[in-house]
């Protein structure tokens, strides 16, 4: 498709109410404006995500946000191509109010929907800023996902394993719950790592060396809340909290290296591309394991930048963008979906949500 694109991004997956406009010139990316209205605090009193909240606060700051990025990217809806929305996986009373906002844009204004998968948007976030031809390999870990991907294009995403019970960054918020650090975990861990010596602590590495590429991080949980129970001093917290920190960095590293010899099979030179993306690619030890299996592996690697690791609506544009650049369109019919795996036939051959099978965030 010739000529530039310009899309209206919405994103309510989860706690934070997201708006941005992005353009797309000949599969180059412009984001004109990226606006987020974290709902951190409102969750912050009971230690998680609570749904209904959640659900609250996006319908009340929902329309704001949108004005705020169509304001910032000096646009009004004249001036869009296009909406889209994330459609799931998420929680679903949030993803209803972000995909009902834009069949309404849609209806209104007469702009051609996209219902956008979070998980594709986080696949695409990395071509936001960075130079990232297809093919190459995701690891996405956030707080709800834990999935090695190999992205060979839009709609066309090859799961090459999953975590078979919690995400990686869950397992930090939950573990970081048992230190007495407050939500969201994974950042406050990482600050009270920086002063911990891993090696006090000696704790279980999941599935290290299996052949498929799969996570668990249950039984480094169920370890790590036995030995906080015993911690009687500061240093000792910043040593466990050290000791986790190292012990998913090894899984996640490990796993990935496996992923990249699987990936790299077959492929030329020019595919060995390794992207990590998903808010616990924040973390400094995990980044720099990553950085170091990649090159272990001949991969080039890339990250995007923190705001665009973390959830956002650009990614969602973009993703918006890239496929109505290939007439990939929806109807107002599109469902908001609680569930919905990027890989649908590797979720149907190895399902991810039955009881003691693959975990439910998976
Ligand atoms: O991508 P994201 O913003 O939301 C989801 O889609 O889940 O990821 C949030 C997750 C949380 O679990 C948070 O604790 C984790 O990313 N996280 C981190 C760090 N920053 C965010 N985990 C470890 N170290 C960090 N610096
Ligand atoms: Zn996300």
């Amino acid at each position: 498709m010739n000529g530039a694109l310009t899309v209206l991004g919405i994103e309510t997956s989860c706690d934070e109410t997201a708006a941005a406009v992005v353009r797309l010139t000949d599969g180059r990316a412009e984001v004109l404006s990226s606006v987020v209205a974290s709902q951190t605090a409102e969750h912050a009193p009971y230690g998680g995500v609570v749904p209904e909240i959640a659900a609250r606060s996006h319908v009340e700051t929902i329309d704001a946000t949108i004005e705020q990025a169509l304001a910032e990217a000096g646009l009004g809806f004249a001036g869009v191509s296009g909406v889209a929305a994330t459609a799931g996986p998420g929680l679903v009373g949030g993803v209803m109010v972000g995909l009902s906002a834009a069949k309404a844009i849609s209806l209104a204004r007469g702009l051609p929907l996209v219902a956008v998968n979070h998980l594709e948007g986080h696949a695409l976030s990395v071509r936001l800023t960075e130079d990232a031809p297809y093919p190459f390999l995701l690891l996405l870990v956030s707080g709800g996902h834990c999935q090695l991907l190999a992205v060979e294009g839009v709609g066309a995403c090859t799961r090459l394993g999953t975590t078979i019970d919690d995400a990686a960054g869950e397992a930090f918020d939950k573990i970081a719950k048992t230190l007495g650090l407050p939500y969201p975990g994974g950042p406050a861990l990482e600050k009270l790592a920086r002063d911990g010596d891993a090696s006090n602590f000696t704790l279980p590495r999941m599935l290290l060396g299996r052949k498929d590429c799969d996570f668990s991080f249950s039984g480094l949980k169920t370890a790590a809340a036995r030995l906080a129970e015993g911690i009687t001093s500061e240093q000792q917290r910043r040593d466990l909290a050290a000791a986790v920190q190292t012990a998913i960095a090894d899984q996640l590293s490990d796993r990935a290296e496996r992923a990249m010899g699987l990936y790299a099979a077959g492929r030329p030179a020019s595919a060995r591309l390794f992207v990590v993306a998903g808010g616990v690619a924040a973390n400094g030890t995990v980044r720099a394991r990553l950085q170091a299996a990649a090159t272990r592996q001949g991969f080039a690697f890339k990250a995007p930048p923190l705001a665009y690791c973390t959830d956002n609506a650009a990614m969602i544009a973009l993703a918006g963008a890239e496929r109505l650049a290939l007439g990939l369109t929806d109807g107002l019919n599109a469902p908001a979906r609680p569930r919905w795996p990027l890989d649908q036939a590797s979720a149907d051959a190895n399902p991810t949500h039955k009881i003691g099978r693959k975990g439910a965030k998976a």
